[in-house]
């Protein structure tokens, strides 16, 4: 029997994770771990939220006592670690709540696995779920490796590269098991709608200004998240003791590319006539540090443990336009109160 811990499972790609855990393995018990914090939604897992191999505990991974309690009460033997703060942007205007939540909070659920698990570690791995942007930013060439040294920019990924060392550190100093995997981009169903791709779909939904920043010639390398909940499945059955994996999907593009295609995609789907809403788009600041361009080589997760992503780019942002467009209500929900003050700071 797995009592498998995965936190911030009420998140975007946590719930993605939650949801092919429970559904595929009827033999692990799930115990989904989430403070429900602006990015926490339980609407994202009504589909399996009565499944009997499944809890939900509202809690906060900074709390060490309650922490270990937990541990403790559900015989935790795995953890997959995503809880996070995870905007850039955000991160810009507090980053102390990014050291608390990604540093701190990282700190203290593995300071309760290792006096939990008590130098017992058969069957036992902490997988700690981390960002390419640890690696900093590439010119218009090369990709990042594994071995690719650290170089980050935001609060957001020095907090995240943080984290990934006190893991290796566990690792190392008292031999806990651990894994890390770094991945690109992620898009698909219940993101929330601050970072670039539901915003901008939620604002030509509006008629609303699409703010890019700089020239939009940043490059990210997009990857659909039920792809990368899949990683996540092989890599925590079969990853090696104490390695690292890269994710993502050799898929680059600039984004006022990626916006232009949304564009037309959603006009379609809209019933306007096609490329009529590029008349929204704005021109904006640029991001402070902004990162020019990420690109991830994953063959090493292809060649040592067979992933592949399943879903081509073109398939995956029609199914992903159109899930926004059909879940209005959903959008709705969560763009109500502080969003709009979000939005207002951000975007004024
Ligand atoms: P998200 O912001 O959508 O979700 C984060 C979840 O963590 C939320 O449910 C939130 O309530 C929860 N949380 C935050 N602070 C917490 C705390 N102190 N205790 C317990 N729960 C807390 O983030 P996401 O986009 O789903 O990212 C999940 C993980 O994947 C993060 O670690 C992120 O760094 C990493 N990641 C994200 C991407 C991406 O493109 N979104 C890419 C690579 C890696
Ligand atoms: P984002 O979704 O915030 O992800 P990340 O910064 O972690 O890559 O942003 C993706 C790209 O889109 C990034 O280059 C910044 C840009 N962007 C805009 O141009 N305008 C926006 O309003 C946002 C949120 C992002």
């Amino acid at each position: 029997m797995k009592n498998i811990l995965i936190t911030g499972g009420a998140g975007f790609i946590g719930s993605h994770v939650v949801r092919l855990f429970v559904n595929k393995y009827p033999e692990y018990n799930i115990i989904n771990l989430d403070k429900l914090t602006y990015a926490g939604n339980l609407e994202n897992l009504k589909d399996i939220e009565d499944k009997p191999n499944y809890t939900f505990v509202k809690g906060d991974i900074c709390d060490f006592e309650q922490m270990k309690d937990l541990f403790a009460k559900h015989n935790i033997t795995g953890v997959i670690h995503l809880a996070a703060e995870s905007h850039v942007d955000r991160s810009i205007k507090d980053p102390f709540s990014f050291a608390q939540t990604n540093v701190m909070g990282t700190l203290s659920l593995l300071q309760a696995a290792k006096l939990t698990w008590d130098g017992d570690f058969t069957d036992k791995l902490f997988y700690h779920i981390s960002t390419d942007e640890v690696y900093g930013s590439l010119d218009n060439g090369g990709f990042f490796v594994e071995t690719t040294k650290y170089d980050p920019h935001s609060p957001y990924s020095a907090s995240k590269a943080s984290s990934d060392h006190f893991v290796r550190a566990f690792h190392d100093t008292y031999g806990m098991p651990t894994v890390i995997s770094n991945c690109s981009n992620n898009y698909g169903p219940y993101q929330f709608p601050e970072k670039l791709i539901p915003l901008f779909l939620n604002n030509i939904r509006h008629n609303k200004p699409l703010p890019v920043y700089g020239k939009g010639e940043n490059v990210r390398d997009w990857l659909y998240v039920v792809d990368h909940a899949r990683a996540i499945d092989v890599i925590y059955h079969q990853g090696k003791n104490g390695d690292t994996y890269n994710i993502g999907g050799f898929n680059e593009w600039r984004n006022i590319d990626l916006i232009k295609v949304m564009i037309k995609t959603a006009d379609r789907l809209l019933g306007r006539p096609e490329g009529s809403s590029e008349k929204l788009i704005t021109y904006v600041t640029d991001r402070a540090g902004h990162d020019l361009r990420y690109a991830i080589d994953s063959t090493k997760l292809k060649d040592e443990l067979g992933w592949e992503p399943s879903l081509q780019f073109e398939e995956g942002i029609e199914k992903t336009i159109r899930w926004y467009l059909d879940n209005e209500t959903w959008v709705d929900n969560i763009t109500s109160g502080e969003y709009e003050k979000y939005y207002q700071e951000m975007y004024k």
